[in-house]
């Protein structure tokens, strides 16, 4: 050690039941590495801030963005009076909506399909939007991500077939 007073008792024994506490300084290199963390912390601050500009909105409205142009959402309008697809959109109602529907579409637990009354609307935009992100506090689940867009619409149809 270059000249450095290491190991001085710091001479408070007296006070401490006789237990001896001696002084070692840091290193330097350490002590530098310290200082030179702080401050390299103020200059990404300001850097990151005021600088640049950059904020972690920004970077999530830019991820949210980039989602849009990579992942599409795909959205199909019922298609309205579309023999094969109210076809297949039959065999989708009586495997995931009877329960609660029933089998004549005539309610239960959700309501009435038929009876040309309707919560949320009833043209094709609001049935294929009410089925695809449901009403989940009233307990219609959110068929979107279940059954993707294609069979929402097919689905939909055939409700929509089903009408007065
Ligand atoms: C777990 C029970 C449940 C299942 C399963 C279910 N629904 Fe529903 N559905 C409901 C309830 C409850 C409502 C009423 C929501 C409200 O009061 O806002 C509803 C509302 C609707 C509406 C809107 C009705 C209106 O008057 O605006 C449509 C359309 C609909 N469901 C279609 C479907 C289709 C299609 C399926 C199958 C893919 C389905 N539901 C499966 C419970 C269910």
């Amino acid at each position: 050690m270059s000249g450095r007073e290491t190991n001085r008792v710091l001479g408070h024994a007296a006070d401490a039941d006789g237990i001896e506490e001696y002084d070692n300084p840091l290193p330097a290199w350490w002590l530098g590495l310290f200082y030179f963390t702080i401050g390299w912390g103020l200059v990404y601050l300001v850097d990151y801030h005021f600088v640049s500009g950059r904020s972690q909105a920004g970077y999530y409205a830019a991820e949210l963005a980039d989602a849009d142009v990579r992942w599409p959402q795909k959205v199909v309008t019922a298609k309205v009076g579309d023999a094969d697809a109210i076809g297949r959109g039959a065999q989708i109602y009586s495997q995931n909506c009877i329960g609660c529907h029933g089998p004549e579409l005539k309610g239960g637990i959700g309501p009435d399909l038929t009876d040309g009354t309707w919560i949320h609307g009833g043209s094709a935009a609001d049935v294929t939007r009410v089925v695809t992100e449901g009403v989940p506090a009233k307990g219609m689940v959110s068929w979107g991500p279940i059954l993707g867009a294609e069979k929402i619409a097919d689905v939909a149809a055939f409700v929509l077939s089903r009408g007065p």
